[in-house]
């Protein structure tokens, strides 16, 4: 927890690089949320019970296309009012704010301000001694502002007269963060922020425009969910997954099978995160974009993870019904490798042995060999009623269910977007733009 002023704020960084923030004044514990993430809706439900806090606002700076917003369900928990810009429009904001308005928690008034260039739906919150920029000014940064109605003319506007209207000691919290920057303040910011070197506004349009980094991942389903409120569905069908995948959600999709399976064939792309090492690697699963489809071959394993995700509070997680197979079967792209037997079968065929064998030598040796196939009879009733087999979860990790991790993995680390500029951040400018001419900004 910060102290700025007399506010008290507690920034929540997220592994993709998104930053939210509680707001809290001290003296009557009232507490604004800003831009919490899907992920963070726990988290910041916990903190304001702990601080014996009471939410009154959660605030979204803009429609956000590269995470799924936590607003709507962080209001509903803590019944607080959910607050965008006038030109947001989402579904579920009771008070739309516009330039100028203030927020009141207890004595204290958070202004706010209308801040396009990112989007034109953009605002700013100003409180004693901070800036929550939102998708405006970064640390070492400036937002993109090459979709959804971006103007980098706009951007640069909205920057300057910010920098012109705050002291230059006040503390800037941004709504991303992908290089986990300590902090900041403006007077730092005008010193080394290469954008900020760009006096001209038309050099900074154009500079901002070229080479603009990929667009976030499943943008258009982020897009509908952020801005119509749709839950992301515990369950999607194959055929809608095939669509999701193909409109640029390859990066979203996560395979719990084992190693070898997911060597035998897989959707292009795709993370392999095994089951059976789930727990241990939360932080990958959160660093991919949500929403996440879990995947494996036939369902079962997926909503098992999807449970297990769920108790450690990572939302935006929806299972492939029928798995790789429906997958395949619905026309979705996948590669193919070195055919292995899928992990059910293995399951029945180890099954089967097991069965056989107490029942021969229960026949032949002494009957009470007979206990091992009831054992394992009863076993598999145990795995159908609750979905959850350990015989399968043992065979995940005999040697032959193993790829080296390293090997199967995609490419594309999730891990990775936490560290490189994406999402809603413009990269460097080019080299030659950092530092003027000296005939310019004269
Ligand atoms: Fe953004």
């Amino acid at each position: 927890m910060k102290s700025i002023g007399s506010l008290r704020v507690v920034p929540f960084a997220h592994p993709q690089g998104c930053c939210g923030y509680l707001v809290a004044d001290p003296s009557s514990k009232e507490v604004l949320a800003l831009d919490p993430h899907l992920d963070f809706v726990h988290d910041m439900a916990e903190r304001v019970k702990a601080e014996g806090w009471t939410l009154r606002f959660v605030v979204d700076s803009h429609t956000h296309a590269d995470h799924p917003s936590g607003a709507g369900a962080l209001a509903a928990q803590l019944g607080a009012v959910r607050m965008a810009g006038e030109k947001a429009g989402h579904a579920g904001v009771k008070t739309l704010l516009k330039d100028g308005d203030a927020i009141r928690l207890g004595q204290q008034a958070i202004t706010v301000r209308y801040a396009p260039g990112h989007t034109p739906d953009h605002i700013v919150l100003i409180a004693e001694g901070a800036l929550f920029s939102g998708d405006s000014l970064f640390i070492g940064g400036v937002a993109r502002t090459d979709f959804l109605g971006g103007d980098a003319g706009r951007l640069f506007d909205t920057i300057h007269a910010l920098l012109a209207e705050l002291p230059g000691e006040t503390v800037l919290f941004p709504g991303h963060d992908y290089n986990r920057h300590d902090a900041s303040t403006l007077e730092q910011e005008k010193r080394s922020n290469p954008w900020l070197q760009l006096a001209s506004r038309d050099e900074f349009a154009a500079k901002l425009a070229a080479n603009p980094p990929p667009r976030p991942a499943n943008m258009d389903d982020l897009l509908r969910l952020n801005r119509e409120g749709v839950n992301i569905p515990a369950t999607i069908s194959a055929k809608d997954a095939v669509r999701f995948v193909e409109a640029g959600g390859a990066y979203s999709v996560i395979d719990v099978r084992t190693g070898a399976e997911y060597a035998g064939e897989h959707i292009p792309g795709a993370r392999l995160i095994p089951l059976d090492q789930l727990e241990t690697r939360l932080d990958e699963v959160r660093a991919v974009p949500a929403p996440r489809l879990m995947l494996c071959r036939s369902g079962g394993r997926a909503g098992l993870a999807k449970q297990a995700l769920g108790k450690h509070h990572i939302g935006g997680v929806t299972v492939v019904e029928g798995g790789i197979g429906a997958y395949a079967s619905a026309g979705g792209k996948t590669v193919k490798g070195t055919s292995v037997i899928s992990l059910e079968r293995q399951v029945r065929i180890a099954a089967g042995c097991l069965v056989l064998l107490g029942v021969l030598a229960g026949a032949f040796l002494h009957p009470a060999f007979m206990i091992l196939s009831g054992f394992v009879g009863a076993g598999l009733v145990f795995a159908g009623v609750t979905d959850w087999c350990g015989m399968g979860l043992l065979l995940a990790k005999m040697p032959w269910n193993q790829v080296a991790v390293a090997d199967a993995a995609p490419a594309h680390g999730g891990t990775c977007a936490a560290s490189l500029p994406g999402g809603c951040a413009a990269g460097e400018p080019a080299a030659d733009s950092c530092a003027l001419p000296a005939s310019d900004g004269k």
